[in-house]
């Protein structure tokens, strides 16, 4: 597998730090500690790249990565965090609506789900304004090294019903960033919308 180049680019706390290069752009969003961090060290094989922490919350700012000098990865503050305190939650929340919702470049938006649990009333929150916001989403689901392959594919098919109707839903991806499972077809996904 070849590791692609990825560098920092920024951490924006306001949209006016948003970057200004004009490149396709792809977001990862979910709950803190789902995984988004994880998963982007995952398909550059770079796990220095962005900070990960059992602890959630670490993701405090969305942070821009220029990949492959084509591509911009947006890795955004875990949604609905309690314990940083309401004020900057809720600067969070719009910041990443601010961002999800207007931002020209941006392609497609993963929408990380934990495989273990039922979505949350937060994933559903997020899948339903995406949707209503006509913007392109992909279902990652995340940590499936951590439950069986059975129970990996009934969260898939429970995750495919809820989206059954939806217009802008691509697809339900299981993945696993220490296993790699999922990288390739991610990858596949990813050349298709950054274009
Ligand atoms: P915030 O930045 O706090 O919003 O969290 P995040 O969504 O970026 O999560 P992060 O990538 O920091 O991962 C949270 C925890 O889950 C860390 O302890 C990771 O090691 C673990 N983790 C992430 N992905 C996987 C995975 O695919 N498999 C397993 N077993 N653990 C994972
Ligand atoms: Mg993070």
């Amino acid at each position: 597998m070849k590791q692609l180049n990825a560098e920092f680019l920024l951490g924006a706390t306001n949209d006016s730090q948003f970057p200004k290069l004009n490149l396709p752009e792809v977001a990862f969003c979910g709950r803190s500690n789902v995984g988004k961090s994880s998963l982007l060290n995952s398909i550059v094989l770079n796990k220095h790249l962005a900070k990960i922490s059992s602890t959630p919350g670490k993701t405090k700012e969305i942070n821009f990565y220029l990949v492959e000098d084509k591509w911009v990865f947006a890795d955004l503050p875990g949604f609905g965090y309690a314990a940083v305190g309401k004020n900057l939650r809720l600067k969070w929340t719009a910041l990443n609506w601010h961002y999800l919702e207007k931002r020209e470049n941006l392609r497609l938006t993963c929408v990380l789900v934990d495989s273990r649990h039922d979505p949350m009333e937060q994933d559903l929150a997020t899948i339903e304004r995406l949707e209503f916001a006509g913007r392109n989403y992909l279902i990652i689901l995340t940590k499936c090294d951590k439950i069986s392959p059975k129970s990996v594919d009934e969260r898939k098919k429970q995750l495919e019903h809820l989206v059954s109707q939806c217009k802008y839903a691509v697809e339900v991806l299981p993945y696993s960033s220490v296993k790699l499972q999922g990288r390739d077809e991610l990858l596949a996904i990813l050349k298709r919308f950054l274009v």
